[in-house]
């Protein structure tokens, strides 16, 4: 039977993503650290413990990925190991991150930088972090350092992952660590803030690196009212997904905070990012009247689910996000995309058919530039710690033994062929040859 091949672009970049907390081990200066020894603060009271080891050894992991074939990762700095009191700067920890920068040099894996990447400093933490002013200053002034020791070796930054889901998860659900400032208060002090830092972080790297690319990782996800909803239901949803989607991007295009969340202009903040990461993983119903939560965890009857009920798997979704992205003119990476499945049940489709909807969007020449897969190994899935297995490689983190499951040889063949063929789906999802590469394309409707 004659095979089929979707081919992405020469200079398509293939990577996978991972945080600092998450998979260096041992970040005991940082507050998730402090958090972590709190009864009943991470599921089944667990520990990130060495996490991925990566701090005694990502090289073994980077020889994976580059086994793998990626050509591009995605990590974050621990702002409290770069400077574990203020204003002292740890030159050994920074000279850490230099070899495990050079490392992904040598092994012809872009580095992509997050600087803060939802864990804190003790010391901040003290301060008042997010929730007050003086850490805008703090925030430029870790950036400046971090530009001076380690700038040569890092293309591309993102100042700041998902702060819609950091300010959500900090300061209203109390799933993060709890700082002094917290309810509705602390979040709508966070918001401008964060957005501060961000323009802060951007203008401090392009004066001193003109050409990185600078961005932030938006995590984005479909809002959307049931079907058959009311339409003040519909009218509901759309507010709550402005709020959660675009507006973080609108004020930094614009330069403006908008209302619920306060109405002024931000100094330096209109233009300041030259990329959207974008950071997809589902769909969620929104809920109204919004009694028991905001949004809803109570699916579809044909709804797939991944583990954990972390949330439904519909790919079309990051293609509908992608297309409400082209308004904004920027390039697009996707900087996380991925689903906590411990047996692979559902990881290689879910692979496939995500990179299908950017194949098809890199058709109509969105600018999909690149994607990095959440995640390489499984790490501490924070509040979740581990208990939830998002890695193309098994990770025993008591032994630290890795195996490579299903889903990373497929990831590897599709970035040595950069394409999707249908002998992978044969190989590695055959349910999709009917609908990948025979069927009928899925239309996605409008947002
Ligand atoms: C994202 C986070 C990342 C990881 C994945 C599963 O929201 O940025 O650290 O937790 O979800």
């Amino acid at each position: 039977m004659a095979q089929a091949q979707l081919l992405f672009p020469q200079d398509f970049l293939w990577g996978t993503a991972t945080a600092a907390f998450q998979v260096e081990g041992n970040n005991t200066n940082s507050d998730w650290w402090a958090w972590e020894q709190q009864d009943g603060r991470i599921l089944h009271n667990q520990k990130s413990g060495l996490a991925s080891n990566w701090w005694a050894n990502a090289e073994q992991d980077l020889d994976i990925a580059a086994e793998m074939g990626t050509n591009a990762h995605r990590l974050s700095l621990e702002w409290s190991r770069i400077e574990p009191e203020p204003s002292v700067f740890d030159d050994a920890a920074l000279g850490r991150y230099r070899e495990i920068l050079q490392a992904m040099h040598d092994r012809g894996i872009e580095p992509m930088v997050t600087l803060h990447h939802f864990s804190n400093p003790l010391w901040l933490v003290e301060k008042g972090d997010f929730g007050s002013g003086v850490v805008v200053d703090y925030f430029r002034r870790y950036t400046a350092k971090v530009v001076d020791v380690l700038g040569d070796l890092i293309p591309k930054w993102i100042t700041i992952n998902e702060p819609m889901v950091y300010v959500f998860m900090r300061y209203l659900s109390g799933a993060f660590p709890v700082g002094k400032h917290r309810g509705w208060a602390g979040a709508l002090r966070a918001i401008p803030n964060l957005l501060r830092c961000h323009a802060a972080a951007y203008h401090t790297i392009k004066e001193k690196l003109p050409e990185a690319q600078v961005g932030v990782a938006k995590n984005m996800a479909v809002l959307q009212a049931r079907p058959g909803s009311s339409a003040l239901s519909r009218w509901w949803a759309g507010q709550i997904s402005w709020l959660f989607n675009q507006m973080w991007l609108d004020s930094m295009q614009n330069g403006r905070l908008y209302f619920p969340v306060g109405r002024r202009t931000i100094p330096h903040l209109a233009g300041s990012y030259d990329f959207i990461g974008l950071n997809y993983y589902t769909r969620f119903y929104v809920n109204f009247p919004p009694v028991g939560g905001l949004l809803s965890d109570k699916w579809e009857p044909d709804a797939v689910v991944s583990d954990g009920n972390y949330g439904e798997i519909y790919p079309v979704g990051l293609y509908k996000i992608i297309e409400s992205l082209l308004p904004y003119k920027k390039p697009i990476y996707i900087t996380e995309n991925g689903v906590p499945d411990k047996d692979d049940q559902l990881r290689p489709s879910f692979l496939m058919t995500h990179l299908r909807e950017i194949w098809r969007a890199i058709s109509f020449c969105y600018p999909v530039m690149g994607y990095y897969h959440w995640s390489l190994v499984d790490n501490f899935e924070w509040d979740r710690g581990w208990t939830q297995r998002f890695g193309l490689i098994e990770l025993n983190p008591e032994t630290q033994e890795r195996t490579w499951r299903e889903s990373g040889r497929l990831y590897a063949d599709i970035c040595h062929s950069r394409s999707l063929t249908s002998r992978q789906a044969e190989k590695y999802a055959p349910e999709l040859l009917q609908t990948i590469f025979r069927g009928e394309s899925p239309i996605a409707e409008p947002l």
